[in-house]
């Protein structure tokens, strides 16, 4: 049964950071970063790629039908008997919606958790102007705070390092934006559920350690 876990939390809260920090504790779980996908669709010109630039760029949100049916179609693929770690999506109450058809009309899965990432906004800010990204495996570093061992260079995989095209400031303004618009209203939606788990997203270590402790801990907000 595929169990679906979920980092929730505004642009630059560390969604990419702490998945990559519980994928090294728990490497059996799959880190699904539909950014990471969009980006890589955009890389090698595919026709989602192409369709999907146009919103991205802007800081808007990708159609919901054209999101789920990627994330479905990896889930389709993937191991059924796996831990999910969904980072960047649902994105939308439609995409929540959509997602809980498609784990029970396959009757093979289900929400178990929701994390949510609280990190104050003018740290949100200074992250993501100083974030840069591996143009090959998607490994996230920031300038400062988590800088690379060698300049310009990732450590996992030795790919060239670059900055994303939507962190400038404007396109960064709009995300967050888009985050109180369109995806805030998911802390309720899985609050109602109660699967909802603030984290604080101040330092990775916390965060990750206090997933690893929610997991093996009784399900709903403590
Ligand atoms: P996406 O790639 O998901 O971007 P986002 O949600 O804006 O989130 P970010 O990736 O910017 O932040 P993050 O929380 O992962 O932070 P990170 O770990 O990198 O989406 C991009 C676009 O794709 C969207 O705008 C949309 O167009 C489209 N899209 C994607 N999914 C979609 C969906 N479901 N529906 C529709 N459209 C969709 O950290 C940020 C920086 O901070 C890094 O430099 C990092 O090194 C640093 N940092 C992180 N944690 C710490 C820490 N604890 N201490 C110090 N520094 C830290
Ligand atoms: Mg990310």
């Amino acid at each position: 049964m595929w169990d679906v876990m979920i980092l929730l939390g505004a642009p630059g809260a560390g969604k990419g950071t702490t998945a990559a920090g519980l994928v090294e504790e728990r490497p059996d779980w799959k880190h699904v970063s539909t950014g990471n996908m969009l980006r890589e669709a955009l890389q090698s010109g595919t026709q989602v790629g192409l369709e999907a630039k146009q919103y991205m760029e802007k800081g808007e949100l990708v159609p919901d039908a054209v999101v789920m049916k990627i994330v479905a179609e990896h889930l389709r693929v993937g191991p059924k008997d796996a831990v999910y770690l969904f980072d960047g999506f649902p994105r939308t109450d439609e995409q929540a919606v959509l997602l809980d058809q498609f784990l029970s009309e396959s009757g093979e899965g289900r929400v178990s958790r929701v994390f949510l990432l609280e990190v104050a906004k003018e740290v949100l800010v200074e992250r993501m102007s100083g974030r840069i990204v591996c143009r090959d495996c998607g490994a996230v570093y920031h300038l400062t705070n988590m800088p690379p061992k060698q300049e310009g260079v990732c450590d996992s995989c030795g790919g060239e390092l670059y900055q994303r095209a939507d962190d400038n400031r404007e396109t960064v303004l709009n995300r967050f934006e888009v985050y109180e618009k369109q995806t805030a209203s998911l802390i309720s939606y899985y609050r109602e559920r109660d699967v909802l788990v603030p984290v604080d997203g101040l330092s990775k270590a916390v965060a990750v350690k206090a997933i690893l402790d929610a997991v093996a801990g009784p399900v709903g907000e403590s």
